[in-house]
C-alpha cells in the first residue's frame, strides 16, 4: 500500500459545437431513432468539424480549462499522459502536442493506447508517479476523435461512437481520499473482433486498404458485447470485494459509455441503483478514451469529498478493468 495517494483535483472537458443526432443519422443509413436509443441509449453525438483539427484540439482545450479552473500555471505541470486511439499524428505523440499547445514547457508527455479503456489505464499509470512521490502534478487527458476513422455508411458502428476529450489534474492527496485501488487486465485475442485493421505497421496506407475501408474502425458487435458485459461487471465486482464495499458504500458507478445495457447490466451486477450511475450516453454517444473524464466533468457539481466512486470500462485490445477511489474535494 502507498503512503502517498494520489488524488483528483480537478476536472474539465470539451466537446465539439456540431451534433449528430439519431434523426440526421436515419437520412444517412438504414436506421431509425427508435433502433439506436433501445439498443444503445444514444441520442445524439457530438462530431469535430474543420481542416487539421485532431483530438489534440479537444484534449488541449479541456486541459486549458482545467489549468484556468484550477489555478494552476502550466509551468508547473511535469507530466501529461493522454489516452487515445486517434492520435493526430502517427508520431509524435498527441500529448506531446497538447504540451506544447497549453504551455506545459516543463512536463514529459506521452500518449497511452488502450481503446475504451484507456483512461483508467493512464490514470492508474499516473498514478504510480504521485505514490511514489517523485511528481507533485500530473494531469490525464482522455480523448478520441471517432469521427476520424468512422464510416458513414456503416450503420453498426456510426450510430455508436462521438467526438470528446476530458481532463483531470492528479496530485498528491492532503487526506485519506484519492486513488486507492485498481486493477487491469488486456487479452490481445480480442482484436479479431474490434479494430482498425490498416494505416499501421502491417498494413501501412495503399489505395487498396483505403478502397477496402481498412483505415476505419470495425466491430463485430454482438461479440464486443458479450465480452463487455461479463468483463465490466466482473471486475467492477471484484474491486467492490477486494476493497470490502458493499453496493451501499458506492456513491457512483463510474463506467465507460459503450452501450447503456453494458452499464445497466454493471449495475445490476453490483447491486447499484440508478441515481448511482453516471450517465451522459444520450447526448455524446461513445467517446472511447473520452467517456470517464467527460463523466466526471458532467457530474463535479453533484460529488462530494470522500464520495465512493467505482470506475470501469472495457474496450478494444481486449482491454478491461476497474479503479475504486474516494472523490478528494467539494464543488465549488
Ligand atoms: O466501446 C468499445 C466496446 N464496444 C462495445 O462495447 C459495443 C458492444 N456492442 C454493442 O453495443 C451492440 O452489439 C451494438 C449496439 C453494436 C449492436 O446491438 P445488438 O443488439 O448487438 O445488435 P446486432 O449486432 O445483434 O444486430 C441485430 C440486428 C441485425 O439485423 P438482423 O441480422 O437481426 O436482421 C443488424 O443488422 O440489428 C441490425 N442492425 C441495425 N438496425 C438498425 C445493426 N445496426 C443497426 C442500426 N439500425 N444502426
Amino acid at each position: 500500500m502507498a503512503n502517498i495517494r494520489a488524488a483528483i483535483t480537478g476536472v474539465h472537458g470539451y466537446v465539439p459545437d456540431y451534433i449528430l443526432t439519431n434523426q440526421e443519422l436515419e437520412t444517412m443509413v438504414e436506421t431509425s431513432d427508435d433502433w439506436i436509443t433501445t439498443r444503445t441509449g444514444i441520442k445524439e453525438r457530438r462530431i469535430l468539424k474543420g481542416e487539421g483539427q485532431g483530438t489534440s484540439v479537444m484534449g488541449a482545450a479541456a486541459v486549458k480549462g482545467l489549468l484556468e479552473k484550477t489555478g494552476t500555471d502550466p509551468k508547473d505541470i511535469e507530466l501529461i499522459i493522454c489516452a487515445t486511439v486517434t492520435p493526430d499524428m502517427v508520431f509524435p505523440s498527441t500529448a506531446n502536442v497538447i504540451s506544447a499547445e497549453v504551455g506545459a514547457v516543463n512536463a514529459f508527455s506521452y500518449d497511452i493506447s488502450a481503446a475504451c479503456s484507456g483512461f483508467i489505464y493512464a490514470l492508474t499509470t499516473a498514478a504510480q508517479f504521485i505514490e511514489t512521490g517523485r511528481y507533485k502534478k500530473v494531469i490525464v487527458i482522455g480523448g478520441d476523435k471517432m469521427s476520424s476513422i468512422i464510416d458513414y455508411k456503416d450503420r453498426t458502428t456510426c450510430i455508436i461512437f462521438g467526438d470528446g476529450a476530458g481532463a483531470v489534474m492528479l496530485e498528491p492527496s492532503q487526506d485519506d481520499n484519492g486513488i486507492i485501488d485498481s486493477i487491469h487486465k488486456s487479452d490481445g485475442t480480442g482484436a479479431e473482433f474490434l479494430n482498425q485493421k490498416a494505416g499501421g505497421s502491417r498494413y501501412p496506407a495503399t489505395h487498396e486498404t483505403v478502397d477496402a475501408k481498412e483505415h476505419y474502425a470495425r466491430q463485430d458487435g454482438a461479440t464486443v458485447f458479450k465480452f463487455a458485459v461479463t468483463n465490466m461487471a466482473d471486475y467492477a465486482a471484484k474491486i467492490m470485494q477486494r476493497n470490502n464495499l458493499t453496493a451501499d458504500d458506492v456513491d457512483w458507478l463510474v463506467a465507460h459509455q459503450a452501450n447503456k445495457r453494458i452499464i445497466d447490466a454493471t449495475a445490476n451486477r453490483m447491486g447499484v441503483t440508478e441515481d448511482k450511475v453516471m450517465m451522459n450516453i444520450e447526448k455524446y454517444g461513445n467517446t472511447t478514451a473520452g467517456t470517464i473524464p467527460l463523466l466526471l466533468w458532467d457530474y463535479e457539481s453533484k460529488l462530494k469529498k470522500g464520495d465512493n466512486l467505482v470506475m470501469a470500462a472495457f474496450g478494444g485490445g481486449f482491454t478491461w478493468g476497474a479503479i475504486y477511489l474516494k472523490w478528494a474535494y467539494d464543488a465549488k
